[in-house]
């Protein structure tokens, strides 16, 4: 049966596929037929997604994208790719009286300088198939809202969104493709992470038209939409994936 959305003959590197979002995206694109190569720092908790991966050989290397020598190290050991989905990525909350160069450097350098410099070796590389597509994991935070405290997160997916559209127009004769999906709040350990309460975050949820925040694997969707065939003339787009939220 004609499937646009199969990932069937596709190889794809997922990034932050230990935990929340990459995690429901490698195992979604696993189930689509895709072969995927999967990162994350904590080895365990990698090993456990490439567990439930439906399909034979799949690949985990575990890594800090921050540290140069494991990057070159997973460049190394990486085939020639059709897609990558920059997922890795930290928050936390720093309200901009308290910002500090440090802080800067610190959080953009997950979620900016390393999916970037990432895509960038990649290409000079050749691991990069004619026709692949790139996706970044941004967020509504930073290009389309603002939250008390979220300054320097939200400036890194604002940056993300930006160079991808770039990225979009300067490989476009290489036939390789650059989107954005930018979810609201989706049930993960991150957002547990910080100082808001379960209480706080229980009436948050109300404040979306569909009162709920997303499952990982309704952004899974998202990003297999980009890189599926399905949406092969589609490049420097922004997906919003949020339950109305930005809407009111
Ligand atoms: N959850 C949300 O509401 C939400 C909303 C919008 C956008 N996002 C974005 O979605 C992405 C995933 O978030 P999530 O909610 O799934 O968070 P999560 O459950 O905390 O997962 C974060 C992932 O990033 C990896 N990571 C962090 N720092 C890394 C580093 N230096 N090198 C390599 N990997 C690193 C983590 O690896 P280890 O755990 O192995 O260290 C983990 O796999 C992030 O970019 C986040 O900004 C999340």
């Amino acid at each position: 049966m004609n499937n646009p959305f199969s990932l069937v003959g596709k190889t794809i590197l997922v990034t932050g596929a230990s935990s929340g979002i990459g995690k429901a995206i490698a195992i979604e694109c696993s189930k689509l037929g895709a072969c995927l190569v999967i990162t994350g720092r904590d080895e365990r908790r990698l090993h456990a997604t490439w567990e439930l991966l439906e399909g034979k050989g799949h690949v985990e290397v575990a890594g800090d994208l921050t540290m140069e020598e494991e990057v070159e190290e997973l460049l190394n050991l990486l085939p020639e790719l059709d897609g990558i989905v920059h997922v890795a990525g930290v928050g936390q909350s720093i309200p901009f009286p308290y910002i500090s160069k440090e802080k800067l450097d610190s959080m953009f350098s997950v979620n900016f300088f390393a999916p970037v410099l990432l895509s960038q070796k990649m290409i000079k590389k050749r691991k990069l198939r004619k026709g692949a597509s790139i996706v970044f994991i941004s967020s509504i935070d930073g290009p389309v809202t603002a939250h008390i405290g979220n300054a320097i997160y939200s400036s890194t997916k604002a940056a993300l969104t930006g160079m991808a559209k770039n990225m979009a127009v300067d490989l476009a004769s290489k036939r390789i493709r650059v989107n954005c999906v930018l979810p609201g709040m989706v049930e993960t350990p991150l957002i547990h992470q910080g100082s808001i309460s379960e209480e706080q975050l229980d009436q948050d949820k109300l404040s979306y038209p569909l009162k709920r925040y997303a499952r990982p694997e309704e952004v899974a969707y998202a990003v297999i939409y980009f890189l599926s065939d399905a949406s092969s003339f589609t490049t420097g787009a922004n997906l919003v994936v949020d339950g109305g939220f930005t809407l009111l």
